[in-house]
C-alpha cells in the first residue's frame, strides 16, 4: 500500500482546477443501464470509485471507452442483473445499479453493501421506495433480490431522511414506471439535479429539480444521452480549507461556488478571504506561523442535508478548527461514526474531545501542531489528515491512502503544483 509524505508549514499558492464530482459520476454511470445504446459522459473523474463502477457495469455486460475525461458506455449487451459482493463491498454506491436494472428489466440481485467506517449505512429507504413502485424484495445470503412481475407502477415515496442515493435509486426506477411517482423529502444535493438532467436528456419527464418533492411521469421508452458531470463541490471545499489551514492565496477554477453556500459562509466567519465568480474561487489567508496577523476564528458547524453544511467536509473543517483561536463545536448529524479522524489529529497535537455526536475542538497555537505518522480510515478522514499535515511543522506520513484515491483525482500532484512539499512512496 502506498503512503503520502508531507513536510508541512508551507503556504499554498497558484491555481488548481477541480475535477468532476465523484458523487455525480457514480449515479450517472449507473443510469446508462436504463437503455441500450452509446451514452456519452463528459468530465468523469478518473478515481478508484469510478473505475469500480465501470467494473460493475462490465460485470453486467456493458462495454465502455475512456477518452480523457469523456467516458462512453453502451449497455446494449446486458447479460445479467447481478452485482457481486466482491465489487459491492469495495464500493457501496454499487447499489445504485438496483434502480436502473429494475427500470430496464424488472429484476436485480445486488449484494447488500454492508457497513463502512463511518456508519451502518442501511438501504432500507431504497427498498421501501422500490416496494411502493410494485417491486418485491427478498434478502438472502447477504444479497437483495428485487423483482417486479409486471412493469413498475408509479407510487408515492416518503423518505424519513433525505437520502442522496435513495432518491437517485428510486428516481431511476420510476422514470419508466406506469403512471406518476411522487418522491417526498427527496435529497436536494446538486448531484441529484445532475442525474435529473441526464434522465430528462434520455427522455424522462421529471418535475421539481432541486426541490424536496420530485414528480416523475413514467414514459414508455428512453434513448441514450450525452451529459456532463458537475464539478466536485467536496474536492473544491477541500482545497478551500487547505488554503485556509496553510495560509497563502490560491485560485480554484472549473468549480461551482454556488454549490458551497454553507462552507463559504463558515470560512468567511473564520476570517478567510474568499472572492468568487460563477466558476471560480480566489481564497487567501495569512500564514498562521508566528507571523500571523489574524489567527483563525473558531466557529461552530452542524452537518445537515444540502444546502446545509456537508457532512463530507466535516473532517476537513475540523482539521482547520484545530488552529482556531478559541473553541469550535462540530456537530455531526448525518452519520453515527464520522469522527475516526479525531484520534489521528490528536496524535498531531490537536486538542479535541468527543461528546456523543459532537466534537469540541480547542484551538492550539500553530507550533503545537506537529507532523506525525497517521493512518487514513475513510475517504474524507484521509483528506483531513492531509490538510493537517500541510499545516503542521515537520513530517507527516499518511498511510492507507487508497482511501484518498477513491474520491480525489491526482491530489498530491495538484497540491505539489500549489507549492506543497508532498510525495507518494510505496509502503
Ligand atoms: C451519499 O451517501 C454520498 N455518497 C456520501 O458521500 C454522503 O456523505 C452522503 O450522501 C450524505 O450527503 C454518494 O453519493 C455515492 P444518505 P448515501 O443515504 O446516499 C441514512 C463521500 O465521502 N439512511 O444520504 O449513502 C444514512 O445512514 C460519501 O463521498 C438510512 O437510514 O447517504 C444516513 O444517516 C460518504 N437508510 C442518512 O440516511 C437508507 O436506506 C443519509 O444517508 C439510506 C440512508
Amino acid at each position: 500500500m502506498d503512503k503520502i509524505i508531507i513536510h508541512g508549514g508551507r503556504p499554498l499558492a497558484g491555481t488548481v482546477e477541480v475535477s468532476g464530482a465523484k458523487n455525480a459520476a457514480l449515479p450517472l454511470m449507473a443510469a446508462t443501464l436504463l437503455t441500450p445504446g452509446w451514452h456519452t459522459l463528459h468530465n468523469v473523474p478518473d478515481l478508484r470509485d469510478t473505475r469500480t463502477m465501470l467494473r460493475v457495469l462490465e460485470t453486467l455486460g456493458a462495454v465502455w471507452q475512456r477518452h480523457g475525461s469523456t467516458v462512453r458506455i453502451d449497455t446494449t449487451g446486458l447479460t445479467g442483473a447481478e452485482a457481486p459482493y466482491e465489487l459491492v463491498k469495495t464500493m457501496r454506491a454499487s447499489v445504485l445499479v438496483l434502480g436502473p436494472l429494475l427500470g430496464r428489466c424488472g429484476y436485480a440481485r445486488v449484494s447488500l453493501p454492508g457497513g463502512c467506517a463511518i456508519g451502518a449505512r442501511p438501504i432500507n429507504y431504497h427498498l421501501r421506495g422500490f416496494a411502493n413502485l410494485g417491486v418485491s424484495t427478498t434478502l438472502a445470503r447477504g444479497y437483495v433480490e428485487a423483482r417486479a412481475d409486471t412493469r413498475l407502477q408509479g407510487g408515492t415515496i416518503y423518505f424519513d431522511k433525505p437520502s442522496v442515493t435513495g432518491t437517485e435509486n428510486v428516481l431511476m426506477a420510476a422514470v419508466t414506471a406506469r403512471g406518476t411517482t411522487v418522491i417526498k423529502n427527496a435529497a436536494r444535493e446538486p448531484e441529484v439535479g445532475n442525474l435529473v438532467d441526464m434522465l430528462v436528456a434520455m427522455g424522462a419527464r421529471i418535475e421539481g429539480r432541486d426541490s424536496d418533492r420530485l414528480l416523475v411521469h413514467g414514459v414508455g421508452g428512453l434513448a441514450p444521452a450525452e451529459a456532463t458531470i458537475i464539478p466536485d463541490r467536496i474536492e473544491t471545499g477541500t482545497y478551500l480549507i487547505a488554503v485556509a489551514a496553510t495560509g497563502g492565496r490560491v485560485r480554484i477554477t472549473g468549480c461551482r461556488p454556488d454549490h458551497l453556500p454553507a462552507l463559504t459562509d463558515k470560512l468567511r466567519a473564520a476570517g478567510v478571504t474568499i472572492e468568487q465568480d460563477e466558476t471560480s474561487f480566489t481564497v487567501s489567508c495569512p500564514e498562521h506561523g508566528g507571523r500571523s496577523s489574524c489567527p483563525l476564528q473558531s466557529v461552530d458547524i452542524t452537518t445537515l442535508p444540502y444546502p446545509g453544511f456537508p457532512t463530507d467536509l466535516q473532517a476537513q473543517f475540523m482539521a482547520l478548527m484545530v488552529l482556531g483561536n478559541g473553541v469550535s463545536i462540530i456537530h455531526e448529524t448525518i452519520f453515527e461514526n464520522r469522527f475516526m479522524h479525531v484520534a489521528e489529529l490528536q496524535r498531531m497535537g490537536a486538542d479535541i474531545t468527543i461528546d456523543g455526536a459532537s466534537a469540541i475542538v480547542r484551538g492550539v497555537r500553530p507550533e503545537r501542531l506537529c507532523g506525525a505518522p497517521v493512518m487514513a480510515t475513510d475517504l474524507r478522514a484521509s483528506a483531513s489528515l492531509v490538510i493537517a499535515g500541510l499545516a503542521a511543522a515537520g513530517e507527516t506520513e499518511v498511510s492507507r491512502i487508497y482511501h484518498l484515491e477513491r474520491g480525489y483525482e491526482k491530489m498530491e500532484e495538484k497540491l505539489r503544483r500549489l507549492g506543497a512539499d508532498i510525495r507518494r512512496v510505496r509502503e
